[in-house]
């Protein structure tokens, strides 16, 4: 007999935050589709983010600005369904809030109601902690995200690692603790100096999420395509690749294709066989006669 399945107790938001106190480690990565969330999800790790970063690394987009609202949902659907265990974060697009906080209340409702999301995860510092408190006070777990952020690319004018000065310095400071102060439950710091990060994480009480901002935060997140090498542009100094998948669906797809152009794929043993018992008969009746119609 199979044995019985073992039912898999979803990650909450409460968990993520005991994490903290009890000095655990959180994993986090991202995920867009349905097979990248069965493996991230099978694996263990603890928060899966649906990231805007999916309009690079799966739509080809050149930054995460073009993403709407709609193709978030469609990636948050398809992920959504591969996922038993971690807590599942959505990214508000870019667009998506800019409006004010009625149009972020809709578009993270439309992620939770249709999009099955468990948080929301939102850019920004200060100027978002008005939004992130409405959010909060309806209910919707929230996830910060400061240092480098992406949709901000037009105002940077690249994607440069933050916090170097004292004066940008402080004020992610004042960011961190904002947004702690308006009911975030964890914080992503991207792209930030390890001593900055260090000193964020010693002085909040909710969870940092390091990605590029060294080993001290509670927690780690990367990309599912850069962790898995399936990407094509050079990847950032923080980036650790404990797969090759580019090379090696590469390798695999020459193979394929040099396998059917001289005729290795496929073998007699990866064929289907007419019943042996009425082959002849086959033959007899089919040989020699055209195609029908
Ligand atoms: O969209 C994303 O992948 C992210 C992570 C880099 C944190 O926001």
């Amino acid at each position: 007999m199979d044995p019985k399945p073992v039912a898999v107790s979803k990650i909450t938001v409460p968990q993520i935050l005991e994490r903290k106190l009890r000095g655990e480690k959180i994993t986090a990565l991202t995920a867009y589709d349905y097979p990248t969330a069965r493996l991230v999800d099978e694996a263990g790790i603890d928060i899966l983010l649906v990231g805007d970063s999916l309009a690079q690394v799966v739509l080809g987009y050149d930054s995460t600005v073009p993403v709407t609202a709609g193709e978030m949902l469609h990636h948050l659907r398809a992920a959504r369904r591969g996922v038993h265990r971690a807590l599942v974060v959505a990214d508000l697009p870019f667009g998506s809030y800019h409006l004010g906080e009625r149009e972020a209340l809709k578009t993270s409702l439309r992620f939770i109601k249709e999009g099955g999301a468990d948080a929301i995860k939102i850019e920004g510092g200060r100027k978002r902690a008005r939004m992130v408190r409405r959010m909060v006070n309806a209910e919707i777990p929230v996830m910060g995200h400061i240092g480098l952020t992406p949709q901000s690319i037009h105002r940077m004018g690249g994607y440069t690692v933050q916090g170097r000065t004292l004066e940008s310095a402080s004020e992610l400071l004042a960011d961190a603790q904002a947004l702690e102060d308006a009911g975030v439950f964890a914080l992503v710091l991207e792209a930030i100096p390890r001593e900055l990060a260090a000193m964020i994480t010693r002085r909040l009480r909710i969870p940092t999420i390091g990605i590029g901002a060294g080993p001290d935060c509670d927690g780690q997140i990367l990309v599912f395509h850069d962790l898995a090498g399936l990407t094509f542009e050079h990847s950032a100094k923080f980036v650790r690749h404990y797969a090759n998948l580019s090379r090696d669906l590469h390798e695999a797809l020459v193979q394929f294709r040099d396998d059917v152009v001289e005729g290795r794929y496929p073998t007699d043993e990866e064929s289907y066989h007419f019943p042996a018992a009425g082959l002849e008969q086959f033959e007899k009746e089919f040989s020699g006669r055209p195609m029908p119609g």
